[in-house]
């Protein structure tokens, strides 16, 4: 028997001023379409932004629906749209922002098996910037961080 243990690094920025140019402009297309937001039943809004490798920006936001199950995450709804129209350009970062809290919105474990499987499938790494309102923003290097122990395709021979 041996213990095992799991753990990785991320930056925490104070606030959205502290990031690069580039992760600011990715955070605040997040931060917009937040707004957009059709969350009538929790009253929670969710924001995401990736950019592409050609630095393409894209956003959305959560879509809920009376049939709650129906309704999607912000990330699971832009990561397919991208994925099915730009299915050979690399992501290279998600911003995903609500104005609900004060405190970086952390993916839902759905959010983070999708994210996982687009890393996997472009081979490499995703950027995660995860904001709230006048929150500090955390930045992780990648999807695998936050899912220890993951399942992938690895595991269906
Ligand atoms: N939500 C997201 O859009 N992303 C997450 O990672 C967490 C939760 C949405 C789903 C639902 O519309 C609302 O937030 C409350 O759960």
């Amino acid at each position: 028997m041996k213990k095992e243990k799991f753990s990785f690094e991320f930056t925490s920025y104070d606030n959205k001023a502290e990031l690069e140019n580039n992760q600011r402009q990715v955070l605040e297309q997040a931060d917009k379409i937040s707004q957009n937001a059709y969350a009538p039943y929790s009253n929670f809004k969710v924001g995401a932004a990736v950019q592409l490798e050609n630095g393409e920006i894209f956003s959305s936001s959560n879509q809920e629906n009376a049939a709650y199950p129906v309704g999607s995450c912000a990330e699971r709804g832009l990561l397919a749209y991208v994925n099915a129209n730009f299915p050979d350009i690399k992501i290279t970062k998600l911003a995903v922002s609500t104005p609900n809290i004060n405190y970086p919105l952390p993916p839902c474990g759905m959010c983070r098996q999708y994210i996982l499987e687009m890393e996997k499938k472009q081979n490499s790494s995703i950027e995660l910037l995860l904001a709230g309102n006048e929150s500090e923003v955390f930045v992780l290097n990648s999807a695998k961080d936050l899912l220890p122990l993951h399942f992938t395709d690895e595991f269906l021979g």
